[in-house]
């Protein structure tokens, strides 16, 4: 049985007071009210990703980061690298984030190397995918996505593929309160479903978890949630404040 996930990425806010705080909350609401089989993930500013890993229960809640370097180590100042991530007590790392692929040039050849290294390190790889508003007005989305994980997660050996955990956000839905339909995320959780079938088979396929993130919100959780390709969210906005992040969860 695939693993329903709710993975908050927190993106460029909190400090680290209010990083820690935020932890705090979900962390007490998770143990009081969050059914034990949804696997819940917070994704941190690498400023905070040992205090969050010192502060939450680590046996209930991961952690990860939302990025991580393209090199293992060396001359690359400001860089992260995976093996970093992993000495915070870090589990996962987000990779592929379409504001990563948009603001900063990553590339399908930089997000190779990094999920190399995220691999290397025994991290486990939030793997985004997602077209702009422009495909999908084209209803291209679903070749647009094809590319993007051919030119990558289909590269890896089955053994590594089977440990990511795919997201599928449409850019247009991103911070925009426009979430996509039901069944809009239903029929492109299906199509990626189907090409992973394809690539790795019918087991490999029906084991993969694959989150939606767009404007998931405490009232639209349960309906994208009740699709039976679609296993769980990743949260930007709603994961900022505990009890929208709680609600979130409790939509499965
Ligand atoms: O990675 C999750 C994020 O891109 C979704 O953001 O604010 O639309 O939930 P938001």
């Amino acid at each position: 049985m695939r693993k329903k996930i709710v993975a908050g990425n927190w993106k460029c806010n909190t400090n680290l007071q209010e990083g820690v705080e935020l932890a705090k909350a979900v962390d007490t609401l998770v143990a009081k009210e969050a059914a034990d089989d949804v696997v819940v993930v917070l994704g941190v500013p690498f400023t905070h990703l040992t205090k969050v890993a010192e502060t939450v229960n680590t046996n209930r809640i991961g952690v990860s980061a939302q990025n991580c370097a393209a090199e293992a180590k060396g001359a690359f100042t400001g860089e992260v690298s995976a093996e970093m991530v992993k000495s915070t007590g870090a589990k996962y790392v987000i990779l592929g984030h379409s504001e990563r692929r948009e603001y900063y040039g990553e590339t399908s050849e930089i997000l190779n190397k990094k999920l190399a290294l995220a691999l290397e390190n025994g991290l486990t790889p939030i793997y985004c995918c997602g077209e702009p508003l422009e495909v999908r007005e084209a209803e291209a989305q679903n070749e647009f996505v094809k590319k993007q994980l051919t030119e990558t997660i289909f590269n890896l050996p089955v053994d590594e593929f089977k440990k990511l955990i795919l997201a599928y956000e449409p850019i247009w839905a991103i911070g925009t309160g426009k979430t996509a339909s039901s069944e809009q995320a239903q029929e492109i959780h299906a199509f990626i479903r189907s090409i992973i079938a394809e690539k790795f088979g019918n087991d490999v396929a029906e084991e993969t978890s694959i989150l939606y993130g767009g404007s998931c919100k405490p009232g639209n959780a349960k309906e994208l949630f009740a699709n039976k390709d679609v296993d769980g969210g990743l949260i930007g906005g709603a994961a900022l404040k505990a009890e929208d992040f709680l609600g979130i969860i409790k939509g499965f």
